[in-house]
Formats: structure tokens, C-alpha cells, sequence
């Protein structure tokens, strides 16, 4: 196995996982660490992002977590990830309080870079989402030597045709779909379906297509409430005496905003509310009789899906592989049949939205969805 050498080599590296949590971290940590210690590479993991080097006092028993073979057994198909994650404290955008009591966001990438020097750190895999992928670009500008690895249930990543986590959550999405349809046909009710997927309605519209909803409404093509209307009482007088409705969480009517529940200094802002808002709509227009479920959390939880765990061990290994060929400032991605690197740059510098001529957007139309336009 080639590497490099001399004052290059790497003897230690860290992993972080960052962001919210997504089945497939830890398939990824394990493929990081069995690739990294037949190497002959220690391996730490950094506790919560990157607090376990920023914030050391807060863990008296050590922010680095000695990771060798033992350390992960059995962990591919377990949800979660066994390091920690974190959203906020960016340390892009590090949240400190001044004397008044007011947040100022602070950018303390450059003391991170010192930091991961001083604790013995060559070379670092970071795993995250767009948030986290940007800071390792900001590492890396920094001269940490530094691969990142896609993560996100929202699949909004450019330049990697998946991420891992975005298998597992459209499946348990569908499934849930699927159940919903006989409670709802045993009631003749509306029932709306709350997705995650903040700016982007990947999961929305794979999740809603597969799972036969009547009404799909993603970020990308804000709504109005008569399509919606029509539709469903459409269903009803054509005798199907119910309807399933899925929103993104970043839906939003034409002419309205996202449904922000939070903004907090150092983290992305909170979505939410928008299932609730859009039944009361549906109620209103229908009179139909309208309940919500709202997946939210379900769909970053439990094990994931064979392609999941696939992604996520080979992009482990190939991060490790990137390193020891000298690599640095790239991200794993999947572009099939293989996995390629490509610049973090290029992977950060736009969000990876539903083109709405995609040929799943056609396919809904063409099957009579509804995508509220
Ligand atoms: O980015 C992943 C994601 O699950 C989004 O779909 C969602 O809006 C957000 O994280 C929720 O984050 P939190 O863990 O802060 O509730």
C-alpha cells in the first residue's frame, strides 16, 4: 500500500462526525478504522464534531476516543454514530457569549487547526453533511490534511450521486406510507405525512412516489391550496374515500416562507410546523376530515439499509485510501460504478436541489400527483 513517507507520513488520524446523525456513521467509522490500522495508523475519534479539541475540559475522561479494532465490533449496522455528533458550535460560525449576554458567531477554524496539530492529529476524515464539509474546506485552507466523507439523510449534496443515510430514510419513509394507507382508507381521512429534508424534497418526493401518495409538496415547487383541494376531493368522488399527502419539512405556499421553529447563533435554523399548517388548510378547503404524522427524528434512527451500509464502508476505506495517497481537501463521492474524490470546494458551493424537470418530477405528474402547482 502506497503512502507517504518521511515527514508526510501519517501515524494518527482523526475522525469526526458532524451534523445531525444518519444510518451509516458508524459503518463508516469502522471501514475507517480497520483501513487506517492495516496502515498502521492509530485512529482517535474526536467526541461531538469537533468539541472533543475545541472544548476538552467538557470531557474529563478525554475529547479523543482511542479507537482500534476492538473499539468497533459489531457497530456496522447500528444507528447513530459511537463518537458523538453535534449541530451546533460550528466552528465556522463558534457561538460566544459576550459580557452583555448578547451571541456573537466567531470563526475559530484557525485555532482548530492549530489544536489537531497540537493533539498529535496528521491527517483528519471528516464526516458530514453540508455544514460539516464546508468546515473541513475551511480546515483544509488551513493546512489540515483533511478527506470528507458525504452524510446526510437529505441527499443534498452536489457532486456525489448519494450520500449515505438518504437509502434508510426514503425506505422507512415508504414503509410508514404504506401502513398509513389502511388507517386512512379505514377512516376515509387526509392524512399528511411531515418528511425531514430542510431546503431540499428528496425524501419527500422519492419517499411519496414509491409510496403511492395523492399529493407530493417539496421546497422546490411552492404550493397552492387549490390543486391540493381538487385532488383530494378528486379522490373522494372517484370513490378512493381517502388521501395521503407528503410534505417536506421546507415546503412552503407561493408567495409564503419556511415554517422556522429556532435560529440559533453557530447552528443551522430549525424547521418545523408545516404538516400541522397545511391540514388546517386542507381541513378548511375540504372539509375533510385531516390528520398529520410527523416522521421527523424516525428517519435519522435504526440500522441502515444494505446500500447504506455498502456507501458507507466503501467511502470509509476510500477516504483512508485518498490519505495514504497523498490526497487532501477532497470528498468521497459516489459516482457510479465507483467512487471518485472531488475538490471539497466544488462539493460545497451549492446545495443539491430537485431539478423540478427530473424525470421523478415527470414520473409523479405523469402517474396524476399532485406537487401542489
Ligand atoms: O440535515 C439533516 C436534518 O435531519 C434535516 O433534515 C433536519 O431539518 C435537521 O437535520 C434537523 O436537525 P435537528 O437534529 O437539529 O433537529
Amino acid at each position: 500500500m502506497t503512502q507517504p513517507s518521511g515527514r508526510d507520513a501519517i501515524r494518527r488520524i482523526g475522525v469526526s462526525t458532524g451534523g445531525g446523525d444518519a444510518p451509516g456513521l458508524n459503518a463508516v467509522i469502522r471501514a475507517v478504522v480497520l483501513a487506517a490500522r492495516n496502515r498502521g495508523w492509530e485512529v482517535v475519534g474526536i467526541r461531538d464534531g469537533y468539541n472533543g479539541v475545541l472544548l476538552p475540559e467538557q470531557y474529563p475522561d478525554g475529547g479523543l476516543i482511542p479507537l482500534d479494532a476492538k473499539a468497533v465490533r459489531g457497530i456496522t449496522h447500528l444507528g447513530g454514530t459511537i463518537i458523538g455528533t453535534t449541530n451546533s458550535g460550528n466552528p465556522l460560525k463558534f457561538p460566544v457569549q459576550q459580557p452583555d449576554g448578547s451571541v456573537v458567531e466567531v470563526d475559530r477554524t484557525g485555532e482548530l487547526a492549530e489544536r489537531l496539530g497540537a493533539s498529535g492529529i496528521d491527517a483528519v476524515v471528516a464526516i458530514g453533511g453540508d455544514g460539516s464539509l464546508a468546515i473541513a474546506n475551511a480546515l483544509a485552507k488551513n493546512g489540515v490534511r483533511i478527506v470528507g466523507v458525504p452524510k446526510t439523510i437529505d441527499n443534498d449534496l452536489s457532486r456525489t450521486v448519494a450520500t449515505f443515510g438518504f437509502d434508510t430514510a426514503v425506505s422507512f419513509a415508504t414503509e410508514c406510507l404504506d401502513r398509513l394507507h389502511s388507517t386512512a382508507a379505514s377512516h376515509r381521512r387526509v392524512m399528511v405525512v411531515e418528511v425531514m429534508g430542510r431546503y431540499a424534497g428528496w425524501i419527500a418526493l422519492n419517499s411519496g412516489v414509491s409510496g403511492t401518495a395523492d399529493v407530493i409538496l417539496i421546497p422546490e415547487i411552492p404550493y397552492d391550496m387549490a390543486p391540493i383541494a381538487e385532488k383530494i376531493q378528486e379522490r373522494y368522488s372517484q370513490g378512493r374515500g381517502f388521501g395521503i399527502v407528503v410534505v417536506a419539512e421546507g415546503a412552503r405556499a407561493k408567495g409564503g416562507s419556511y415554517s422556522v421553529v429556532e435560529k440559533k447563533a453557530g447552528s443551522a435554523e430549525r424547521l418545523g410546523g408545516v404538516g400541522e399548517k397545511l391540514a388546517a388548510e386542507i381541513r378548511e378547503a375540504t372539509g375533510r376530515e385531516t390528520r398529520v404524522v410527523v416522521l421527523g427524528h424516525l428517519l435519522r434512527g435504526g440500522s441502515p439499509t444494505t446500500f447504506d451500509r455498502l456507501i458507507s464502508l466503501r467511502f470509509g476505506a476510500a477516504a483512508v485510501r485518498a490519505l495514504a495517497e497523498g490526497k487532501s481537501g477532497v470528498m468521497v463521492a459516489l459516482v457510479p460504478p465507483t467512487v471518485r474524490y472531488v475538490p471539497l470546494e466544488e462539493a460545497t458551493e451549492r446545495m443539491k436541489t430537485v431539478p423540478v424537470d427530473c424525470d421523478t418530477i415527470l414520473t409523479a405528474r405523469e402517474l396524476g400527483i399532485c406537487l401542489g402547482d
